[in-house]
């Protein structure tokens, strides 16, 4: 395993080393390289330099052209503008970069320079609730996020605060237990039927709470019995819990990604730890007494009335609720998994619930500048008619149908490109097409935005979507087949046509591009790189004739920019979480 320093980076070293020669005073200064239409770089940073230092810039430019003068990396030079510099690399030194990533299973891409441990909080449903298109946000966005972190060697914890403790679980034992065998054994039943029992029963344990007073204090004393460790009470419980299990599970198969039984770990599991939480929070004078309940307060969150908000610790009945399960899982999260990171895909609602969260750690001390928390809140998917998803009579839209019916329009794409695939071949691409499109359309947006949910946009084949970047990628596969014995080999003699070369450069920034996207839990600037990939790809290939070209060597030189694109294509994908089918 070889890192490989980008030409970008060489070139940036390049002109910053020379800068500093030519004006010394410039010291460290970054030249602000950047990809450029009219060469292959621009450094902008030069102007800005001069004008500080009070020098001219465009004598400055001359100065710096002079220094670097031109060898096997860099091609040309020249002063552009009122200081720019433009500069060229030479075809051998990008065919040698490409060469050396090519080589390397990572690709080239270097392991970060500082990395540590992340928790990340992700696909965290509710029990007994019916998953909901935020929850698939947060899986879709943590597990790609998780994924990129991996790969840029940062040790990553999973955990999945899924909602399994609170009042609601009084109310829905207790109709359990008077009406018994409303619920079969979760290992009867699968997913769908784990789901549809579960919302039968809280429908009617519902009914009958808002109906009858004397169930609801049933109810309330069947909470105490809970959170007091009632063993008949928490079998019960366990029963909820696993039933929804069975569901959770169904439905993360669907969207074909890993979740590890050991990383669910719900509110209920901070459960032992909440009284001391409180405790020190209070001796600490962090939280004090508020109208019989522990609270933190804070300067700068207010409420309508300008009142202060604070943060509930504790209620006054001595309940915990959801900010104590969270400031007990930091606790964990820092002090028993050793967290450098607390990384939380959550809900751009639930902001402000974090803030003051992370807050109250941090005047613990439990939070601080070796250890950080963030919430990447995410924003709302929404319908077709810009309003939040929902159904046409106003209800949560079913993740399973909304999947499934993902998939039944990729299946309708497929098929109609398929000329090689059997009926069985079409269904199980139509899953990875399906799946990938959702994944990408949530990918592909900043999280914090809101997007549209437009199955018809996202297996599309034309712009932006996963379909088109798995096409390029199974295209690629079948021209590295009908090459037959002839292989990929980068022949840096070669002089390379204008869409080799942008290919060529695109590709050479792919550990670039991984690193900011980790660095930012940014995916989308991942997604936009391999679109703009497949982009240069298609242009490459309508310009180049790649089996038909003129010599052995330059058909083996084509193959072998389409074998880098596939291979950056099919990790960049992978780390997603989206399949490349071989062919399509
Ligand atoms: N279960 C919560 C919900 O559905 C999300 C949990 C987020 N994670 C956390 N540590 N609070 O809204």
């Amino acid at each position: 395993m070889a890192s490989v320093t980008s030409l970008a980076a060489t070139v940036n070293q390049r002109v910053a080393d020379a800068l500093s020669a030519a004006l010394p005073e410039a010291g460290a200064a970054d030249p602000l390289l950047r990809r450029s239409d009219r060469a292959d770089f621009q450094a902008n940073g030069l102007l800005a330099l001069a004008k500080k230092l009070g020098g001219n810039p465009r004598e400055l430019a001359g100065k710096v052209v002079e220094t670097l003068g031109t060898d096997g990396v860099l091609a040309d030079v020249e002063v552009s503008g009122p200081g720019f510099l433009n500069l060229t690399v030479a075809d051998r030194a990008i065919l040698a970069t490409l060469a050396a990533r090519a080589a390397d299973d990572r690709l080239g891409v270097p392991y970060a320079a500082h990395t540590g441990t992340t928790v990340i909080d992700y696909a965290q449903p509710n029990v007994a609730k019916e998953m909901h298109v935020g929850h698939l946000r947060s899986a879709v966005i943590g597990d790609a996020l998780r994924n990129m972190l991996d790969f840029t060697g940062e040790k990553t914890i999973g955990r999945h605060h899924i909602g399994d403790w609170g009042t609601q679980f009084g109310m829905l034992i207790q109709y359990l237990i008077e009406n018994p065998g409303e619920l079969a054994p979760a290992a009867d039943v699968d997913g769908d039927q784990a789901m549809s029992n579960l919302n039968r029963v809280y429908k009617a344990s519902r009914a009958v709470f808002d109906a009858d007073e004397e169930f609801k204090e049933r109810a309330r004393k069947r909470v105490v019995a809970l959170q007091s460790g009632d063993a008949e009470t928490l079998d019960l419980w366990q029963r909820f819990v696993d039933e929804s299990k069975v569901y959770f599970s169904s439905v993360f198969e669907k969207l074909d990604m890993e979740i590890r039984d050991e990383e669910i770990v719900g509110e209920s599991a901070y459960n032992a730890m909440m009284a001391e939480t409180a405790r020190l929070l209070e001796e600490s004078g962090v939280a004090v007494r508020s109208e019989g309940a522990l609270v933190v307060f804070f300067e700068d969150i207010k409420g309508k009335d300008d009142k202060p908000v604070p943060l509930i610790v504790q209620k006054a009945d001595g309940g915990f609720g959801y900010a104590a399960s969270d400031l007990s899982a930091i606790r964990n999260r820092v002090f028993d998994l050793d967290a450098t990171t607390l990384l939380y895909v959550v809900d751009v609602r639930q902001s402000l619930h974090f803030r003051m969260v992370f807050e109250t750690a941090r005047r613990a001390g439990w939070l601080n500048d070796q250890v950080k928390a963030h919430n990447m809140g995410y924003g709302t998917v929404l319908g077709a008619d810009g309003k939040p998803f929902k159904t046409r009579e106003g209800e949560t839209v079913r993740l399973q149908d909304l999947l499934d019916e993902a998939v039944q329009r990729a299946a309708e794409v497929v098929r109609e490109k398929a000329q090689d695939l059997t009926e069985d071949e079409i269904q199980e691409r139509a899953a990875q097409v399906g799946i990938g499109a959702v994944k990408y359309a949530d990918l592909s947006t900043s999280p914090s935005r809101d997007y549209k949910f437009d199955l018809d946009q996202m297996v599309s084949l034309n712009g932006d979507t996963s379909v088109y970047l798995q096409y390029a990628y199974a295209r690629i596969q079948s021209i590295l087949r009908k090459a037959g014995e002839t292989g990929p080999v980068a022949h840096e003699e070669l002089e390379l046509a204008p869409a080799e070369r942008a290919l060529g450069l695109h590709l050479d920034a792919f550990g670039a591009t991984v690193a900011e996207a980790a660095a930012e839990y940014a995916p989308h600037k991942l997604a936009a790189y391999l679109y703009q990939l497949a982009s240069l790809y298609t242009t490459f290939y309508d310009q180049c004739p790649v089996l038909k070209a003129d010599t052995p060597e330059q058909v083996e030189n084509r193959l072998f920019l389409c074998d880098l694109t596939a291979r950056t294509l099919h990790k960049g994908m992978a780390l997603l979480g989206i399949r490349t089918p071989e062919r399509l």
